[in-house]
């Protein structure tokens, strides 16, 4: 298990999306995480497909595009073809989930699966051999820089042994209130991408805030392989 840490550009500043960008790649992310927010869903509003296709012709980097928006039957596919990596639709917004699910691994993207705070792991039972990705919301989902929930590590470790007992392999994402604090806790209890936002982008030094947060995930993961060694 590799963590990485995924800057959320919801937390940089739009009117210089492309300097935040490249301080991210300098400072050694592998992928930026996107908000998309359609104001329905979430009462906030943030960006689509332009900016989505703007910063694909900016950057290399893999795009997690994280959908917050009510239609995402009808929508996820165009984000899979504008350039996204990976396409994560809420299982609280979706109807057809398989066939969604489907859709944008066609279009060449990794499928996820998001789950709010007070959606079970449960409700993956069927699913999650068709998931990419899962991710768990720390926070309610909508804005930046609120406190994470801490039964959310819990969670992430019930999603692991469900993993394990359908052997499935998809990648575990934690989205909401990670920090430098927490960012170890979260790798631990078994996620891989560390999505972060004001916690970095609101510091004077992003980048070197960056290169912190990854350094104390990677401490994290070789602690979590440490466990698993020794465990009977
Ligand atoms: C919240 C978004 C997050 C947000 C995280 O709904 O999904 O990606 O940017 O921001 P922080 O890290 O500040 O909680
Ligand atoms: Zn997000």
């Amino acid at each position: 298990m590799r963590a990485r840490v995924a800057p959320s550009l919801l937390s940089a500043d739009f009117a210089h999306l492309a300097r935040d960008i490249k301080a991210m790649e300098d400072a050694g992310a592998e992928i930026l995480h996107i908000d998309v927010m359609d104001g329905h869903f979430v009462p906030n509003l943030t960006i689509g497909l332009p900016v989505l296709e703007a910063i694909r012709k900016e950057t290399r980097l893999q795009l997690d595009v994280h959908l917050m928006i009510s239609n995402p039957d009808e929508r996820a596919f165009d984000y899979a073809c504008a350039g996204a990596d990976w396409v994560t639709v809420h299982i609280e917004a979706v109807r057809h989930l398989h066939r969604v699910l489907e859709e944008i691994r066609k279009n060449g993207a990794r499928a996820g699966v998001a789950l709010n705070p007070h959606s079970p792991i449960g409700l993956l039972e069927e699913i999650l051999p068709c998931c990419d990705l899962v991710l768990i919301m720390s926070v309610n989902p909508g804005f930046s820089g609120q406190q994470l929930i801490p039964t959310s590590f819990a969670k992430i470790r019930a999603l692991r042994k469900l993993m394990e007992a359908k052997s499935v392999e998809a990648t575990v994402e934690i989205d909401g209130g990670i920090d430098l604090e927490n960012v170890a806790d979260a790798v631990r209890a078994g996620a891989e991408i560390l999505v972060s936002g004001s916690a970095l982008f609101g510091t004077a030094d992003p980048a070197s805030t960056y290169r912190r947060m990854s350094a104390a995930a990677l401490e994290g993961s070789r602690q979590r392989q440490d466990a698993s060694l020794k465990a009977p």
